[in-house]
């Protein structure tokens, strides 16, 4: 146990580290997808490597592991750095390393068994749900015990959107792990039909909010000031911000169940929420970008602020995409289509794989001693290959979605289809392959980070810095 005097960042360090291990792994199963939608008996015969297994495991690995694991590395360095204190009881937050390593294990092994609750990004069934819960009451002790602790009296932007995603999901969880035990390993949902398929998406949507999107704007508030030296461009509009992407989220759900069951009017309510949430998003990915405001000849030489900067660019895509997929009209044409998979990476590679890789590579060198990566030609390269490779994969997905959603919906003069549907497979077999180049090329992104966050960390000193002065409004 460390002294009083020195902040936490032996779980930082922790969370860091597994960060790009949990990356690789989750993307080279991403990568094994994409590979199968070309060759489809690739894995002909061995249950355990079918489509249907893999692909939960890819999801729950890029988000809950990758994701997870930097959100975590990410929040407790910035509570600490912006409270001025060191973590809330250590032991806890070693807790809430090792006990989210144990779901991560646990995920990764009986996801390809099989075992499922079948509601999409909440697969892990009861007893991994339970360990969830205590990990994460944990991790909210920790956060906000540090919070209450802390030295200077404001509490920093980048905070209340961490704090915002901590309690989120917690309720999100909670509300949406509603189920009755059959046996160790199977259970029910309390909810059934329209009612499970409500708060099915209730909770999809909000994970998409608050997991993939306010916790990285917590990181975006730190880490693009902090590489920019510049101060946040309008600390105003970052309140209005909060509270207007926080209010809004919660009620655009629905637009993931159009021409459903659902009651028509929720769908509505669904669309006109997510054709708002275009403000608050467009006001957050503004403040980010506009931090530069002089310093805009920073991002021709560094490359972090290019990682950091270019990951808000593509933020500001998705959520210009995903308001006008939520339109109706548009939905039908690119629901059940790549489109959707084109504009999840948009999101999930462009903007979260983004942004936290831009932060890691802030992180590590402090987090060991080191001035900068070992090799900052080697950051270079890999924004380069990284963001060539979301360009392709999400450009391909475009084409694909859009070309698909056309070719299903268009009919002779006597009212019969003039596709089959295996000629749109067909017709979107080139675009699969662009997207594996794509996947390829990003995973090996994350190789080379993997070379040089070991280089940089081999022989180094783990460093604790020293806890500020009380004085000071930001670390
Ligand atoms: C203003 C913000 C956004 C809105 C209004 C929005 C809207 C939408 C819409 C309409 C769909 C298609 C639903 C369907 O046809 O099934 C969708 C799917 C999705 N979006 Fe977004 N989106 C936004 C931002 C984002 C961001 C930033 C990310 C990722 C970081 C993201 C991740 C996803 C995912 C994972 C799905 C697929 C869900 C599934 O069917 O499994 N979205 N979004
Ligand atoms: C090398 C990188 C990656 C590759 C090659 C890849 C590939 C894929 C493939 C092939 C699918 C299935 C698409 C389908 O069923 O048609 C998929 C789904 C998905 N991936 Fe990835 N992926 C990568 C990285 C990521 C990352 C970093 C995230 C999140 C942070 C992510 C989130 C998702 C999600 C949420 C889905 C489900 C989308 C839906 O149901 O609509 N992926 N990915």
């Amino acid at each position: 146990m460390q002294e009083e005097g020195t902040y936490n960042y032996k779980v930082v360090r922790q969370f860091a580290i597994v960060t790009v291990i949990w990356g690789i792994v989750g993307m080279t199963v991403g990568v094994l997808l994409a590979t199968q939608l070309m060759f489809p008996d690739l894995t002909y015969g061995i249950p355990w490597l079918s489509y249907g297994r893999l692909r939960p495991l890819h999801t729950n690995a890029v988000i809950f592991a990758f994701g997870g694991s930097a959100l975590f590395a990410t929040s407790y360095y910035v509570v600490q750095r912006t409270c001025h204190a060191r973590l809330f009881c250590d032991r806890l937050a070693a807790f809430t390393f090792w006990g989210w390593q144990a779901v991560i294990v646990a995920a990764a092994i009986t996801l390809p068994l099989g075992m499922t609750t079948s509601h999409e990004y909440a697969e892990l069934e009861w007893p991994i749900d339970i360990l969830i819960t205590l990990v994460w009451v944990a991790y909210a002790v920790v956060f906000f015990g540090t919070i209450a602790k802390r030295k200077v009296a404001h509490i920093y932007v980048a905070n209340w959107f961490f704090g915002a995603y901590i309690l989120t999901i917690a309720l999100l969880h909670i509300v949406n792990s509603a189920e009755v035990p059959v046996s160790l390993w199977k259970s029910y949902y309390v909810y059934a039909g329209a009612q499970d398929a409500m708060i099915q998406w209730w909770y999809g949507h909000n994970a998409v909010g608050f997991f993939l999107t306010a916790g990285f704007l917590g990181m975006m508030y730190y880490f693009v000031p902090k590489q920019a030296g510049r101060p946040i461009y309008s600390y105003r509009l970052s309140v209005v911000h909060f509270w207007a992407l926080i209010f809004t989220y919660m009620w655009a759900g629905p637009h993931h169940l159009h021409y459903t069951a659902l009651p028509d009017w929720t769908q509505s309510i669904g669309m006109i929420f997510s054709l708002i949430l275009l403000a608050p998003s467009w006001g957050g990915m503004i403040n980010g970008i506009m931090t530069l405001s002089g310093a805009w000849h920073k991002l021709r030489t560094d490359p972090i602020l290019k990682f950091l900067i270019t990951s808000l660019s593509f933020y500001g895509m998705s959520t210009f995409e995903g308001p006008m997929m939520s339109i109706k009209t548009v939905n039908s044409l690119s629901h059940y289509t790549d489109w959707t998979i084109g504009h999840v990476h948009s999101g999930a590679l462009g903007w979260v794989a983004m942004i936290s890789v831009g932060s890691l590579y802030y992180m590590i060198p402090r987090l060991y001693g080191r001035i900068e990566m070992f090799s900052m030609r080697l950051v270079t390269l890999h924004f380069w290959i990284a963001t060539t490779g979301v360009v392709l994969y999400i450009a391909a997905m475009w084409i694909a979605g859009v070309m698909q959603g056309l070719m299903w919906r268009a009919v002779n003069v006597d009212g019969t289809l003039t596709y089959t549907f295996v000629e749109s497979v067909k017709a979107t077999y080139p675009f699969y392959a662009i997207r594996l180049l794509g996947g390829l090329m990003f995973l090996s992104g994350m190789f080379i980070m993997a070379y040089n966050t070991w280089k940089t960390v081999q022989g180094a000193k783990p460093v604790d810095a020293p806890v500020l002065a009380p004085a000071g409004a930001h670390a």
